[in-house]
């Protein structure tokens, strides 16, 4: 038998173990190129009829292709024989189950936030962050907080070390607290950042302003040192309640569905005039009452009004010309209630298993 058959056999042994998937097919295989009348027994036995040069060279190359059949049965003999699902070294079993990676998402809270926006990106709201580290000015003073206010009490509102070049600054008492005070602190509420887009952009206006604030609240099942709010507010010629009615109608059915109702309590708010708490009525109970909401039907969503006169002369916007609403939501209160969360801490811990649901 010529060398070139050698090459045809090695072609075909390729091209006929590729295709066993069975105990069966592999020893009709092993029969037919190692059995007593197989291929590799003709080959050897073709090997006195060759002339005598060439019968060395002839019978290592058949012995080579000889073991590495051997070896090939060998191997997919493990193969085929080992349990479903398990892998030999070097072969990928292509029907084990793949492993999921484990993939990051935005935290529920985020969510929220970006949820949030873009409702109000829809009716044309754009989105403007401030820093959570605030004068005493833009948290209060601009907004006509006055002095004697209770949320200004070191009590209520983080206060920082004075830094900056204000008088306060210097260890200098001040009774005013104007701006130049420079006291600064961390940012109880985003309403501050009305005061910095009113103060750098000119009507008309339509922001949202999503960001975290902190109060020195006792940590309990409702309460965080540290949560999230959203602000909004529009400013234009002749913008009336009614528009602060609609958009917050907008808002409540595309968050918590259509079905949902709205009422506005009278409230206070020393940055709005007239100001208002929003309920929505009761996701739980459907306005029956229920532990929820307190048996009361209602559950209060936000605060809002239309802005105070004094806080657009603070800002140099003349409330002659220019009338503006504003609203502000804490973002854990509503994820809580579309989520039906009932402890504000499970945010906060970082535990998976509560942050995979999301
Ligand atoms: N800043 C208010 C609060 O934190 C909410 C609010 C914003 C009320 C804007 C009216 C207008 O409670």
């Amino acid at each position: 038998m010529p060398i070139s058959d050698i090459d045809a056999i090695k072609t075909q042994v390729e091209a006929d173990i590729e295709k066993i998937n069975s105990l069966p097919a592999l020893e009709e295989f092993r029969i037919k190129y190692l059995g007593r009348k197989g291929l590799i027994a003709q080959l050897t036995a073709s090997i006195p009829s060759l002339a005598v040069e060439q019968r060395g060279s002839f019978g290592q190359q058949a012995n080579v292709l000889k073991n590495k059949i051997a070896s090939l049965v060998d191997e997919k003999q493990k193969l085929l024989a080992a349990p479903a699902g398990e892998t030999i070294a070097g072969q990928v079993d292509m029907s084990m189950p793949g492993f999921t990676p484990d993939l990051g998402r935005l935290h529920p809270i985020t969510q929220v936030v970006d949820e949030i926006c873009a409702i109000f990106n829809h009716m044309g709201f754009s989105v403007v962050e401030g820093p959570e580290i605030e004068t005493e000015y833009n948290n209060f003073t601009g907004l006509n907080i006055p002095l004697e206010h209770p949320s200004r009490d070191v009590f209520d509102t983080f206060y920082l070390k004075a830094q900056g070049t204000g008088h306060r600054a210097q260890g200098k008492a001040c009774a005013v607290r104007h701006e130049p005070c420079d006291r600064l602190l961390l940012r109880s509420h985003t309403s501050p950042v009305q005061i910095r887009v009113m103060k750098t952009r000119k009507p008309p206006l339509a922001v949202v302003v999503p960001g975290r604030v902190y109060r020195p609240d006792a940590v309990d099942a409702s309460h965080s040192f540290m949560f999230h709010q959203i602000e909004g507010f529009m400013v234009d010629k002749e913008i009336r309640f009614s528009d602060l009615k609609g958009v917050l109608e907008v808002f409540a059915k595309a968050i918590f569905g259509q079905e949902i109702k709205m009422r506005f309590r009278p409230h206070f708010f020393p940055f709005t005039e007239p100001s208002a708490e929003v309920d929505i009525s009761c996701i739980i109970c459907k306005g029956k009452g229920c532990s929820v909401c307190g048996r009361k039907g209602w559950l209060e969503i936000l605060g809002s009004g239309m802005i105070h006169p004094n806080v657009f002369r603070h800002v140099g916007i003349d409330p002659k010309k220019y009338t503006g609403f504003a609203f502000g939501m804490g973002v854990e209160r509503i994820a809580m209630l579309k989520y039906g969360i009932n402890d504000i801490r499970l945010f906060f811990e970082n535990d998976l298993r509560f942050l995979k649901q999301f």
